[in-house]
């Protein structure tokens, strides 16, 4: 297939766009080379005529529409956006642009590309939404986000992605655009900027400095590695049903603090140097607005796509600290640059 993949340069998009390149597709990345971006996760496709990037913004209609018709793509995944809750809480704005307004440009280059197919081609083509579990808002100690699940967003972040959920839905419904969503819950993996959880952890303990962990530690999330999010976004193109959405997880909750504490472990293991770096640990305050507990019934992708996660969290987890270890050419850059670990997402006390 010819796909174009918008947020390529981002950490699940590169993921997938390597994954593709690898299974025969000739891709097309779009990506604006925000903050969040670093090329370098595409470098391995340096000079691979499979593979071209566009450093483009989505927001940017007309060149949405000029991207599509030069591609001449079978498939759009659609995975730009702002993607850090921290950083929608100071500074929304972007979150509408992009996640809102971008994806209404998306969409409508997408429209403009469908309307111009006919016969098979026509059948065959795809939007596919890449979203978040965080859209259904926060779950107590028991139950599940499902495909069923009614949209109850709670920061900024989640708010943008479920608008874009929504107008993904209506392109659907309105003009006829076999559009698929996927909801999935927290990546980690390699190649993921280092403001998130897993790898700013990795970076402080590897640096003697404080780990923060968030309010009492007890959040819960479903992790799920990088690569088999990936697996499920190609299952979800090749065989979900147009109009359909499907939950995406790997069965693996833990509490922030287990993250923590089994980071710590590993790096124990894997850096002896500054062990034992549970000493790291600092219980800073809150997140405005935590949501509490998120859980994926991923019972939808795994029947009708035929996807299952293939690794164990404790497995994944070592490996992506290993991943961190052994290539600092990749995240040093950042570190002493664009983003070097201070707290973002507080709301200033009156
Ligand atoms: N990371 C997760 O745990 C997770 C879970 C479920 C869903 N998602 C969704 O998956 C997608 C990718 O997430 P990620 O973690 O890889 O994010 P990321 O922040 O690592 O990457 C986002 C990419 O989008 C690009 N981008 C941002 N604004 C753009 C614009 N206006 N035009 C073009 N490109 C732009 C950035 O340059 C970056 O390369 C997002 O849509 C996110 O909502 C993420």
């Amino acid at each position: 297939m010819r796909i174009v993949v918008t947020g390529g340069a981002g950490f699940i998009g590169s993921a997938l766009v390597l994954r593709l390149v690898a299974d025969g597709h000739d891709v097309v990345t779009v990506d604006a080379l925000t903050y969040a971006a670093n090329p370098a996760s595409l470098a391995p496709l340096a000079g691979n005529p499979r593979h071209r990037l566009v450093e483009a913004d989505i927001c940017d209609a007309p060149r949405m529409r000029a991207v599509l018709s030069e591609a001449r793509p079978d498939a759009v995944m659609h995975l730009a956006a702002e993607s850090h809750v921290d950083r929608s809480i100071t500074g929304p704005a972007a979150f509408v642009r992009t996640n809102v307004l971008g994806t209404q440009a998306m969409i409508d280059a997408a429209r403009a590309w469908h309307a111009t197919l006919d016969g098979e081609a026509r059948a065959r083509f795809r939007f596919l939404h890449v979203s978040t579990d965080e859209v259904f808002g926060s779950l107590g100690a028991e139950g599940f986000f499902t495909e069923e699940t009614r949209y109850d967003p709670r920061s900024p972040y989640s708010a943008s992605k479920a608008a874009s959920d929504h107008l993904v839905r209506a392109a659907g419904e309105t003009w006829g655009l076999p559009i698929l969503i996927s909801n999935c819950s927290n990546n980690y993996g390699p190649r993921q900027f280092p403001e998130k959880l897993i790898p700013l952890m990795i970076l402080n303990a590897l640096e003697g400095k404080p780990l923060p962990v968030y309010g009492d530690g007890l959040n819960v999330r479903d992790w799920i590695h990088v690569e088999d999010h990936a697996a499920a976004l190609v299952g979800i193109l090749e065989r979900g049903a147009p109009g359909h959405t499907y939950c995406v997880g790997a069965r693996s909750e833990r509490t922030n603090i287990q993250v923590v504490r089994a980071l710590c472990a590993i790096m124990d293991r894997l850096h002896p140097a500054g062990a034992p770096h549970d000493r790291l640990v600092s219980f800073v305050a809150d997140r405005p607005g935590h949501d509490r507990r998120y859980a994926i019934d991923s019972t939808k992708v795994e029947t009708a796509i035929g996807w299952a996660p293939k690794r164990s969290f404790e497995q994944a987890l070592e490996d992506t600290v290993a991943w961190y270890l052994a290539n600092e050419g990749w995240w040093r850059p950042i570190r002493e640059g664009r983003y070097q670990g201070e707290r973002l997402g507080l709301v200033q006390a009156r």
